[in-house]
This record gives C-alpha cells, structure tokens and sequence, in this order.
C-alpha cells in the first residue's frame, strides 16, 4: 500500500479554530447538526472540495458554482449565492491561517420534519478548512498507485444525480474502496453501467494511448474541475486530447495511466488489477504543469 494515513489524528470533530455555519462563524466544536436531519437520513447532502495553495483557494468560483449546481440536481436551492460562498471561504481560510491545505464545503436539509418529502425543509451551509498538504505519499506520487477494478458500477443518469457531487453517491465509493484495499490495492477503478471505463472513487480517469490523452465523457461521474485544467494544460502543451467512451480493454493499450482530482491532483496508476504501466513523461510533465497553475496568481 502506498496511500498516505486513513485516519487522522485528532478526530474532526475535536480541532481548534473556526467553521462557517449558515452565515456566522461558530467555534470549530460546536458546528454540530442534530440527528433527525434530513440530509443525514435521506442522502441529500451536496458537497464541495477545494485545495488552498499558499493560502489562496484554487479555483474557488468554480466550486461554489458547481455547490449550487449540485444542491439543484438534488432538488433544493441553496439560501447563499455564489458571492457569499466565496466570501465565506476565503475567510474561514485566513481564520484558520490554512496554507496548503483543503476546503470542505456542503449543504444539507435540515431537521424541520422527518419524511422522504424533500418539500419546505430548511437548507444549511457549512464550510470548514484545514491545513492538508498531500493525499498519497511522496512515494506514491513517484511511482504511482495500484488500482483494483471494483464490483461497484457508476450507475445510469435516469438512476441517479451522477453529475452532482452528492454525499449519496460515495456509498459507492466508500464500499469500492474500502474493498479495494482489503484487497491490497491503494484505490478502486469504477467502470459505469455499460461495463466502460468511469472513473475512480475521489479522481477521474485518463490514458495515454500513442502519446495522446484519452478520458471518458462525464456522462455517468463527476465532470472534474482538475480533469478540464489538465486537458486545458495538455492542450496548451500541444497534446491531441480526446474525450470518448472507452472499454476497459484499452487498457492493454495504454502507455500510461492517471487520475486527476483536487485532492489526488495528477496521480500516475502504475497497475490496474495485475496490468502494470510506467510512469512515463505525458504524467509527469502534466503533474509538473498542474503544480505551477495552481500556484499561479488568477487572471485579474
Ligand atoms: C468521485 C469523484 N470523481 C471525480 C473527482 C474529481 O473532481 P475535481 O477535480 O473537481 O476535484 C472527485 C473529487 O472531487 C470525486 O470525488
């Protein structure tokens, strides 16, 4: 196994500092919410992920865009527009003195009543940030994690919210990965409903095929804000990116394998099941472009 620890020391819940809580910040202990909420029993929780880079959020507007977009998809609106979600954020971000680390937006419905009926329910918004430098281990950057193809299938749009990053959706997720390391592999690879290549449980999915970049349309996942950087950053550089359904068994043709997330940034794959592939010099050079946009100052 290479990923980095599982567990975290001391729990989230009894950490110093400030959360942001439907518009005031509260102290980081007591933003609590009660167990008949709705959002807790009926899966309706939105959620966002961002990363700080030297105390600056990395495309910032984008999450609390795709927040509301994903609170809609789920039926509700949020009571804070994208403005003050942004406002909120980079200001738990300076109270908490975050400088490399991660954001974590989301919303939910509240505990007014306690019936599947979604209807008149109050919606909250919390965001809490804290110091996070990397996900995997330096190691795993360098030589790449090991995928494990899951049993757990990203399921069909008429089924589910699968363009919203929806709290429901990662019971999939948790199960393909947790299975994925009892396994000894460090993540899970999701195929969708078709039996194509999806993506993984926090990351999505790209190969390198004859030198090009080839990644499938967000159809069934989370359409990435890192995936659309790297393909602009891969564009940029000069590499044909193509965007296509894709059967597992282009894996076979693939020179190098790679998953791109807030958290997991451009992350090589140097085996799915027990297929191994290098970590070759299309990753490393995106993974080296990645580092320097997200350290550069935002277009004014
Ligand atoms: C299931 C899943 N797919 C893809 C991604 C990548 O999305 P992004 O690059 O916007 O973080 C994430 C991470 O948020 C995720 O949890």
């Amino acid at each position: 196994m290479t990923s980095a620890t599982s567990v975290t020391s001391p729990a989230f819940e009894d950490r110093d500092g400030v959360v942001w809580l439907d518009g005031a910040f509260v102290p980081w202990r007591d933003a609590r919410l009660h167990v008949l909420s709705h959002g807790l029993h009926y899966g309706g929780a939105v959620f966002e992920g961002l990363r700080v880079y030297g105390g600056r959020p990395f495309r910032l507007t984008d999450h609390s865009r795709r927040l509301a977009a994903s609170a809609r998809e789920l039926g509700y609106e949020l009571p804070f527009d994208v403005a003050a979600l942004d406002e909120a954020t980079t200001e738990v971000v300076r109270r908490q003195g975050v400088g490399d680390g991660y954001v974590r937006p989301v919303a939910w419905r509240g505990s007014d009543h306690i019936s599947v009926s979604g209807a008149g329910v109050s919606v909250h918004v919390a965001v809490a940030a804290w110091e996070w430098p990397h996900v995997f281990s330096a190691e795993a950057k360098e030589r790449g994690i090991r995928l494990g193809t899951s049993r757990w299938r990203r399921p069909a749009p008429d089924t589910a919210p699968v363009r919203a990053k929806a709290a429901s959706l990662y019971a999939l997720c948790t199960l393909a990965r947790d299975a994925a390391e009892r396994d000894g592999y460090d993540d899970a690879l999701l195929l969708d409903f078709r039996g194509r290549l999806a993506e993984a449980t926090g990351a999505n999915l790209f190969l390198v095929i004859d030198g090009a970049l080839h990644t499938p349309p967000p159809d069934t996942f989370l359409d990435g804000i890192t995936r659309r950087t790297v393909m602009d950053l891969a564009r940029e550089a000069g590499l044909a990116v193509s965007e296509r359904p894709m059967e597992p068994g282009e894996l076979a043709r693939a020179e190098e394998v790679f998953l791109t997330g807030t958290a997991y940034e451009v992350q090589p794959v140097r085996a799915v099941d027990g297929r191994e592939f290098g970590v070759g010099k299309v990753t490393r050079a995106l993974a080296e472009a990645y580092a320097r946009r997200v350290r550069e100052a935002p277009p004014s």
